[in-house]
Order: C-alpha cells, then structure tokens, then sequence
C-alpha cells in the first residue's frame, strides 16, 4: 500500500500528542512536515512539545515549523490550562530536544510542501486552531486544487465543547476557520459528535499501561493526566481522545463514517460564534466539497493506536 503523506498542524497537548504517536508508529503514513499553532497552550510551549513528541516518536527529521501565536483577528483569549497544564503536556516525562525549528513559519512549509509533492497526493490534518490554514490558503491559493483532501478535527454538527455550540479548534479562530470551510477542497469535519465516540476507557488504559515501549509509556501518563483533568474540569468519566480520530481516518477510512454535507463557519452571532453550521436536512448537492464524520469504529480505532505504540 503506498504511503499515505500528510502535514499535521497541532497545538500539542495531549490529544494532538496521541495523533503525533499513532501517525509516527503507524506503516501506511508518511509525516512530511509538523507545523504548530498557538491553542492548547501559547505557541512556545506547543512547539517544544511537538520537538520533544517527535524526537520520543522517532520523527526527529521532519521538518518541524512553529507558524500563529494567535488568531487572524481575535486576541488569544483561550489557552485550555484546564486540560493540557500550563507545559500543555503536564504530568508526563519527554526527552529533552534541541530547538531545531525550520527557519520558514508554517503557512509558507503548508505551501511549499504541498507545491512540491505531486498533485493530490498531500492529505492536510489540522488538529488545532485554523489559524496557519487559511494564512497558507491566502498566501498560495493553488494548494486548494492541489491538496488531497483536509481532514480536520473541530467543530461538530450538533455541539459544542467550549460554548453550547462551539469547539475549541474553531472558537479558537472562527474568522480562520470561515477561510478554511469555504475554500473548494475536500474537508472532512472530524468532530466532537465523532470524536466523543473516542473515549479512553478503563480496559484500554490498562492494555496500553501493559506495553512496554518508550512511546506506550509516555502514552499512560498522556492518558491518565488526561482523564484526570477531563473528570476534574468538565464531569466526564472517560475522556474524549479527539484528535487522532482525523489520523485515524487517513489511515484507514473505514474506521470513521462520513457524510457529505455543507458545513458554513459563525463568526458574528451573539451565541453562535464558533458554530459549524451543518446543513443535515436532506441529501448534500453533488458539488458538495464537505463531509462530517459521524460514527466511529471504536475498537478498531484503539487497536491503530495500540499497534502504534507497539512499534516504538
Ligand atoms: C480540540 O481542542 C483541543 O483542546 C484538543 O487538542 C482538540 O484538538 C477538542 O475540542
Ligand atoms: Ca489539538
């Protein structure tokens, strides 16, 4: 099976440090570049983490490129210390790694790789806020026509996490997020209502805990602080791993069902700001350029990222 390539934009913290594991361990994908953006914490701190990931996950010679500090238009109002620690990976130990940034800010690594790479062969993953997508959708807009297809995490077609209605990738960047769903290329919306299915349950730790590999480690103690500050901050018994779920489905989209629906961005309403409004009432018109996940394959899924971590 050929490689399936892809750049992973994040903002690590936890969950995004999963999706770094699982696209490291796993044989079908090819990390070509690593960018970051300010989200779970400030961009400092999520770049570090995403040098450090990569050196423990053996990526060390991906490109890594530090992109937004913050939104288009928006103060960085959010920092989710609540979930991810004021390090956004507290509680877990990671090799040290030198500060070996590309010199390139992201948008400009989004657009040369994907210039670079044959047509329709890139597969772009944002696992944060918008925020370097639509800076990289403006600065070269061929890379739409170009790309394979977007697979992001955020939002969700029937709610919210950080407002009623909102996500935290989106609310982070709304006016970002806007850029992004109405450019013409291929997205998938993988969303909370998907990413809700994704919950590191008690057996699965376990199985996890029962591993002994530097990455199986580093990925008990993700998803135990992980659990503990989902219980303490939000109530939830089990935590939500979203963002490996937009890796999940590169790997093998058979995992995660989709369907084929327009999705527009709030940006101005008094209580919808940060709303994915997703258009459910009848079937997408053929032009339609937007999918949303809707159900995962919840045991397969944990099984990627168990054989992920396996491996290293
Ligand atoms: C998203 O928000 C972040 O805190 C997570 O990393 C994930 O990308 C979930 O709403
Ligand atoms: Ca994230």
């Amino acid at each position: 099976m050929e490689k399936r390539k892809v750049i992973i934009d994040c903002d690590p913290g936890y969950d995004d440090a999963v999706a770094l594991l699982l696209a490291a361990g796993n044989p079908n994908i090819e990390v070509l570049a690593i960018t970051t953006v300010a989200g779970n914490q400030t961009l400092e701190k999520v770049t570090r983490n995403a040098l450090r990931i990569a050196k423990l996950a053996r990526l060390e010679e991906v490109t890594v490129a530090a992109g937004a500090a913050r939104p288009l238009l928006r103060d960085q109002v959010v920092v989710a210390a609540n979930i991810h620690g004021e390090s956004g990976l507290d509680g877990t130990t990671l090799p040290e790694a030198e500060y070996r940034v590309d010199p390139r800010c992201a948008a400009q690594v989004i657009v040369d790789t994907i210039m670079r790479e044959p047509e329709k062969t890139v597969t772009l993953v944002p696992i944060g806020p918008l925020t370097n997508i639509a800076l990289a959708a403006r600065l070269e807009p061929r890379i739409v026509d170009r790309v394979k297809e977007v697979v992001l995490m955020g939002g969700g077609y029937h709610i919210g996490n950080v407002k009623p209605m909102a996500e935290f990738n989106i609310e982070n960047d709304p006016e970002a997020a806007y850029i992004v769903f109405e450019e013409k290329w291929p997205i998938v919306m993988v969303g909370l209502d998907l990413t809700y299915q994704a919950l590191a349950t008690k057996d699965v730790k376990e199985k996890i805990a029962r591993i002994d590999t530097p990455c199986a480690q580093f990925l008990t103690q993700v998803l135990t602080r992980f659990s503990e500050n989902y219980k303490r901050s939000k109530g939830f018994d089990e935590p939500p791993v979203h963002d490996p779920c937009a890796i999940a489905y590169v790997i093998d989209p058979s995992i995660i069902q989709v369907r084929k629906a327009p999705v527009h961005v709030e940006y101005r309403g008094q209580f919808t700001s940060g709303m994915t409004v997703t258009d459910l009432r009848k079937p997408a018109p053929s032009d339609c350029h937007t999918a949303v996940a809707t159900h995962l394959a919840r045991e397969r899924f944990w099984n990627l990222i168990i054989e992920a971590v396996k491996n290293q």
